[in-house]
């Protein structure tokens, strides 16, 4: 499955008078295995949460509850996702730059990510961002 570029992924779902079902099964319905989930909730309404980028890990994001915006930057562009259905999952490779913002009240976040947690994998800072993506570029055009 393709881990290089970001995914708008839809997921099963289940309709059901007593309340529809979705599912994510590792390596199926998304494109990486699960090795840590972890949730953003009680987030007071038009909250933001300031970007990052991870150096090796690949998430997948769900508006569990709610909805909220999801912005990316690939080091040329930046996109929009506005998430608001539990059945869909924004995938986000490694070293793309993502924010948070425009939290509905009571919403919830779910994020699977690739990698257990470790503070080593955030490049908090754009700029330093841009520097690591032209230099992947470069060793990338060196190779080929
Ligand atoms: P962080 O990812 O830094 O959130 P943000 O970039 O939106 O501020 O996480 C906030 C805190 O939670 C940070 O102190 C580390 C802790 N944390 C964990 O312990 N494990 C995790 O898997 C995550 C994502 C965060």
């Amino acid at each position: 499955m393709n881990t290089e570029t970001i995914q708008l992924l839809q997921f099963p779902k289940i309709p059901d008078r007593r309340g529809n079902l979705s599912v994510i099964e590792e390596n199926i319905h998304i494109p990486i295995s699960i090795e840590r989930v972890y949730w953003i909730y009680d987030v007071p309404g038009g909250e933001y949460r300031w970007g990052h980028a991870f150096k090796n890990t690949c998430e997948v994001i769900v508006a569990m509850s709610g909805s909220f915006d999801i912005i990316t930057h690939d080091g040329k562009q930046e996109q929009r996702y506005h998430m608001n259905r539990s059945y869909y999952g924004l995938f986000i490779p490694k070293m793309i730059w993502r924010s948070i913002e425009n939290f509905s009240t009571n919403s919830l976040a779910l994020i699977a990510a690739d990698t257990p947690y470790s503070g080593e994998e955030y490049i908090r800072d754009f700029d330093e961002f841009i520097t690591g993506i032209k230099t992947i570029e470069t060793i990338v055009g060196d190779k080929g």
